[in-house]
């Protein structure tokens, strides 16, 4: 989802080299620039790519992303999310590339957000714990680095890609389709448009440290479904608001792993977003 918004916002000026899953080849849609498929767990493609590309920068998009399947495959998921994302910063290392990782909420333990950088990470499940051991890792390597931690993010993803909060919601509403939501854990949702913007200015200025990006709107999931109804005019009343406790699901959940967005603001110089101003953002650029 962040990588395709990436290559969409992506300026002429910028040569990219993009990297997609050989699960997805052929691809069915068309990726804006050179691009190819390769298994970032493939160490030898990887070490090649970057003798061929010879990269001045990295962002670092691909990871297994869902919470629960990364703590049902604990193995699996480290093997893609940790191991080869501290192959690919050894390389950044030795080529003299700067290295943008995708950190994440997760990090945080969600008991007293909003959160801001000064807070030590605490995470309570398995994908939490694997971003930390990668932003650990990066800090102990002699390499330009920027770590950026994403809030819940939400965007129209790459055709036939992995569905967010709100393309979900679209989807059941547009089909009539009831739809539980849990009502109890609180975000800042993040547009993937706005965070694709953040994300560039880093990469190009090669900017060093740790950032929470994130919304300007602390909601839940709940709330996030209501005001997509809104925006994209679709029932309200199928959605159905639930507790977290209630979905059986096999990653431990964080309560509120909300935002505070000050450093951002402070020393990137972006304002957050609202959701109604992301959500609008999304209507006027049409459904996938
Ligand atoms: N989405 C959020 O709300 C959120 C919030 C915080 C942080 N993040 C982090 O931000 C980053 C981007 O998130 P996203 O939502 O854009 O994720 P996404 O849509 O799931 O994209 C991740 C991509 O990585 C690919 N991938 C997985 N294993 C791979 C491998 N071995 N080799 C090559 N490609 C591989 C996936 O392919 P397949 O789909 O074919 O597996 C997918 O295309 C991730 O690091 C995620 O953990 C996301």
């Amino acid at each position: 989802m962040l990588g395709y918004a990436l290559l969409q916002s992506k300026s002429p000026d910028i040569e990219v080299m993009s990297v997609y899953n050989p699960s997805e080849d052929p691809l069915k849609y068309e990726l804006p620039g050179s691009s190819r498929a390769l298994d970032v767990s493939n160490l030898s493609k990887i070490t090649a790519l970057f003798k061929e590309f010879k990269p001045e920068a990295i962002i670092h998009t691909a990871a297994q992303g869902s919470l629960d399947w990364c703590e049902e495959n604990k193995r699996e998921a480290y093997a893609v999310n940790v191991t080869s994302t501290k192959n690919i910063i050894n390389l950044c290392s030795k080529y003299g590339a700067h290295f943008v990782f995708m950190s994440s909420n997760a990090v945080y333990a969600g008991d007293h957000g909003p959160y801001n950088e000064k807070v030590t990470p605490k995470p309570v499940n398995h994908y939490g714990e694997m971003k930390v051991a990668v932003e650990d890792f990066l800090k102990s390597q002699d390499v330009s680095f920027t770590v950026l931690r994403p809030n819940l993010m939400y965007g129209w993803p790459c055709p036939g890609g992995r569905d967010n909060q709100v393309t979900r919601v679209i989807s059941s509403l547009r089909a009539k389709e009831p739809i539980n939501i849990v009502s109890d854990t609180y975000f800042s949702p993040l547009s993937t448009t706005f965070m694709a913007t953040v994300t560039w200015h880093v990469a190009t200025n090669m900017i060093k440290g740790t950032y929470n990006i994130g919304g300007a709107d602390r909601m839940t999931l709940f709330e996030l479904s209501e005001k997509t109804a809104k925006v994209f005019s679709l029932d309200a009343s199928l959605l159905s608001p639930i507790s977290h406790k209630d979905t059986q699901a096999a990653a431990k959940r964080a309560i509120d792993t909300s935002f505070d967005c000050s450093l951002m603001q402070r020393e990137l110089k972006f304002e957050p977003l609202s959701v109604e101003e992301g959500l609008e953002g999304m209507k006027e650029r049409g459904s996938k």
